[in-house]
């Protein structure tokens, strides 16, 4: 069974570029259904769940080709409506081809995606969205079967929560439909107004992302363009709290600073001297981390996929910490992780609240992943732990980190992926 093996104890310190976002990217992808001819996509990250969409793509049609991290694809027309079950149901965010697949060709039969470990994820929002633009959808169980021959005709719609994927969704589903659409109670991620960029330079005509207002005027068609997409934030503030944990000194080059600022601002109140320059972001860390309170919030709050990273963290720091789980029910496996190496940390019953009672130091120990962040947060536990540590089930982790083994080692780290 494949696992990665960490010795701990050596600081995170050196300079790197960090690569695209795997957020950013799914949507762009979902996206290549609703344009026609040729377009390159740059800065495309190496990561599971890029590899499935790129193949749900070839099925649907698409010539695709990823050089390096060059994406080109080339879209001639669409050839089948059905999306392949066995590719779908292995990425939650197969969701987003529902509403560009809609767009592009009035009809589409998507499996169920199920539910995942971080809780049951429902779609409710997507598909109400969905039908109030004119869909009918029908759902067996197993697979959903949505229509909308006469095209889907843009509509003022309101979220319940601002859901990212909904929001991504929607804004895919209405780039060609009929009139305007406008999304209220949008999300505002950083990777919403990329995906609203892409599809712009398409020619399509979103304005507001990155607010809570968006409107989309639907366009009769979109053409292919080249891209650059936006580096990714979770990637960052994981390497920023990997070199935090121990005692390290970090340079990354290709962020967005300003983008970065939920996770660089509560870095900084644990300590952590940070500085940004354009496209530049660099930590130097302080002795001792200290204990925070916070709290996951839609953006430009905390984010969720901070959350076990930043419970790893705390988990060494001065004083006593609080991080409360708002955005999904239950994403708290990496704590009883933890807690085998060392950590003291107490959860609510609910498992929305970590109580962590900072320690000098983590114990190396065996330790399983469970999901994509939580198995991040163990690795980072593993860098600042005494001795060597065994992370089973890293496929989790590959999911999301583009070999995360060998950009941490080339930043003084001793990680090895054993396949
Ligand atoms: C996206 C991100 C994920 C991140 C999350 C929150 C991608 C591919 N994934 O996931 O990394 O953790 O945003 O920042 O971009 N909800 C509903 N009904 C719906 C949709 C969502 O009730 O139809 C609820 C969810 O249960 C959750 C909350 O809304 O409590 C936020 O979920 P959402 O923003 O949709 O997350 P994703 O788009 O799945």
């Amino acid at each position: 069974m494949p696992y990665y093996r960490v010795r701990g104890g050596n600081r995170i310190c050196g300079k790197t570029a960090i690569g695209g976002g795997k957020n950013a990217a799914l949507p762009i992808l979902a996206a290549l259904v609703l344009t026609t001819g040729q377009t390159t996509l740059h800065n495309v990250p190496h990561i599971a769940d890029i590899h499935l969409s790129i193949d749900i793509l070839r099925h649907l049609g698409c010539r695709a080709e990823l050089n390096d991290h060059t994406l080109t694809v080339t879209n001639d027309g669409i050839t089948t409506s059905t999306l392949p079950a066995d590719l779908v149901t292995k990425m939650r965010s197969s969701i987003l081809f529902m509403g560009a697949m809609l767009g592009a060709t009035g009809t589409v039969t998507i499996a169920n995606p199920g539910g995942c470990q971080i809780g049951s994820r429902p779609i409710d929002l997507h598909l109400k969205g969905l039908r109030q633009m004119g869909a009918t959808i029908e759902d067996d169980g197993t697979q959903m079967h949505a229509t909308a021959p006469e095209g889907l005709t843009g509509t003022p719609i309101y979220l319940r929560e601002a859901s990212v994927g909904a929001t991504e969704n929607l804004i895919l589903a209405a780039a060609t439909a009929k009139g305007e659409t406008t999304i209220v109670n949008a999300a505002r991620e950083p990777e919403i107004v990329d995906l609203a960029h892409f599809l712009n330079a398409c020619g399509a005509n979103i304005q507001g992302a990155g607010t809570t207002t968006i409107t989309i005027t639907g366009v009769k068609t979109l053409s292919g363009t080249t891209h650059r997409i936006m580096p990714d934030r979770i990637v960052t503030g994981t390497f920023l709290l990997a070199a935090a944990m121990t005692g390290g000194d970090v340079t990354f080059t290709g962020v967005n600073p300003t983008d970065v600022r939920p996770i660089t601002a509560p870095l900084r109140a644990m300590g952590c001297d940070i500085s940004e320059k354009p496209a530049t972001l660099r930590l130097r860390a302080p002795r001792l981390l200290t204990a925070q309170h916070l709290v996951t919030e839609v953006h430009p709050g905390f984010p969720t996929d901070m959350q076990a990273p930043f419970v790893a963290a705390l988990a060494t720091a001065k004083g006593t910490s609080i991080i409360e789980e708002r955005i999904f029910e239950s994403r708290a496996a990496h704590a009883t992780e933890l807690i085998r190496m060392g950590a003291n940390i107490r959860l609510t019953s609910d498992e929305r609240t970590f109580i962590i009672k900072g320690r000098a130091s983590l114990n190396a120990t065996e330790t399983t992943a469970r999901d994509l962040r939580g198995g991040a947060a163990l690795i980072l536990a593993a860098l600042a732990a005494r001795g060597t540590s065994t992370i089973h089930d890293p496929g989790y982790v590959a999911r999301g980190y583009e070999k995360i083994e060998e950009a941490l080692t080339r930043l003084g780290g001793e990680v090895t992926f054993f396949p």
